[in-house]
């Protein structure tokens, strides 16, 4: 994709919550520039343009009528970067691949292994958005996680995940609890602890079981998409997850890393923050030490792996994502 010289040349599509917040860092990550902004109005892509750092000086395009399209050019593009609302995302992954755009999708990329499937014919290079997992803490927690009987907590047996925030007040976005738009607790926050178990153990779930309960329709809808969820799965060699996410409650988020000797214990897994580093608490035989994590943006990590190809996860990674999410929402009954 780069010949290591010339900046890949990016369009950001969609100008929400996380557009607003990840294009200054997609301009100062490695090898990047923002080239074009993509939004439903001309208008709100020169707004986005104009007052959000590292825009500047970037097309803004229209979206257009079909998956992938644009309208107001788009010759010098070099890969996507998708910020639409969840439903769009296999739609929009496919139609740019077809016509030999790179894309690095937010996460979900897909909530079936067909979609992916899709993606995997069309050839080309595709992402999903984890970015949490491109940060120094997550590498940290899985060799903490393989470290084996001698390492910091023993040998793993159980992996605890928790991503509670509850999206029903009424300042959080509609598209959370759409199921017009694919939202969710499993779509906007469970997929994070699916595939922060599947990194940090590097194995795929040999059982996988979901339940929860269901939100209130968002406003103008009557279907109804999961609003929190407990998830249990066990890998091929053992460990265990448990795992609760939720759009309708507030706890505060962690992982746990439970071992035979003790365990690990860290806040910031999702979001590290980059000042102050993420802070990873190890109790091992009763006796506890905090070592704490500092990198770069998880997202200039994405970014910059993405320029240079470098996967962090074996090939076939994606797919199985989006199989342990359709094994969940299945058994949660809910179907987008
Ligand atoms: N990795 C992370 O940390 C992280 C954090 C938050 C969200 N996300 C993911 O990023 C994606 C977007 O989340 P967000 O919080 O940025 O959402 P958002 O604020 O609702 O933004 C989505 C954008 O998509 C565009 N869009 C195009 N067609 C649309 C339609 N028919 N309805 C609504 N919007 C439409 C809109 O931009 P225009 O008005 O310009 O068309 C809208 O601003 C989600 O998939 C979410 O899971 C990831």
């Amino acid at each position: 994709m780069s010949n290591g010289e010339k900046p890949m040349h990016w369009v950001v599509i969609g100008t929400g919550a996380i557009a607003q917040k990840v294009t200054p860092v997609l301009a100062r990550s490695r090898g990047c520039t923002v080239a074009a902004v993509a939004s439903r109005t001309i208008e709100r892509a020169q707004e986005f343009i104009a007052t959000i750092e590292g825009a500047q000086g970037a097309e803004p395009l229209m979206l257009g009528e079909a998956p992938g399209m644009f309208d107001g050019g788009q010759e010098n593009i070099d890969a996507a970067y998708i910020t639409l609302p969840n439903r769009m995302h296999p739609e929009w992954t496919i139609a740019l691949l077809k016509r030999g755009v790179p894309v690095l999708c937010e996460k979900p990329l897909a909530w079936r292994e067909d979609q992916v499937q899709a993606m995997v014919a069309c050839g080309g290079c595709f992402a999903e958005g984890f970015m949490n997992l491109h940060h120094s803490v997550s590498a940290r927690l899985r060799e903490i996680a393989r470290g084996g009987e001698h390492g910091p907590i023993g040998a793993l047996v159980e992996v605890r995940a928790n991503r509670c925030t509850n999206m029903t007040v009424p300042d959080r976005i509609a598209t959370r609890r759409s199921h017009t738009w694919a939202g969710g607790a499993m779509m906007d926050l469970g997929c994070y602890c699916l595939s922060f178990a599947r990194f940090v153990t590097g194995e795929e779930f040999a059982d996988l079981r979901a339940h929860g309960e269901l939100a209130p329709p968002a406003p103008g809808e009557i279907k109804q998409v999961d609003g929190t969820v407990h998830i249990e799965g066990e890998f091929p060699c053992g460990v265990r997850l448990r795992a609760k996410c939720s759009i309708m409650e507030q706890e505060p988020t962690h992982v746990r890393l439970i071992g035979t000797r003790g365990e690990a214990y860290c806040e910031w897994p999702w979001n590290p923050p980059e000042d102050t580093g993420a802070p990873i608490e190890v109790t091992r035989d009763g006796k506890k030490t905090t070592e704490v994590v500092k990198g770069d943006s998880a997202f200039v990590s994405q970014f910059e792996r993405f320029v240079r190809q470098e996967r962090i996860w074996p090939e076939g990674w994606e797919e199985h994502q989006a199989r342990v999410m359709e094994t969940c929402l299945e058994q949660l009954g809910v179907q987008y």
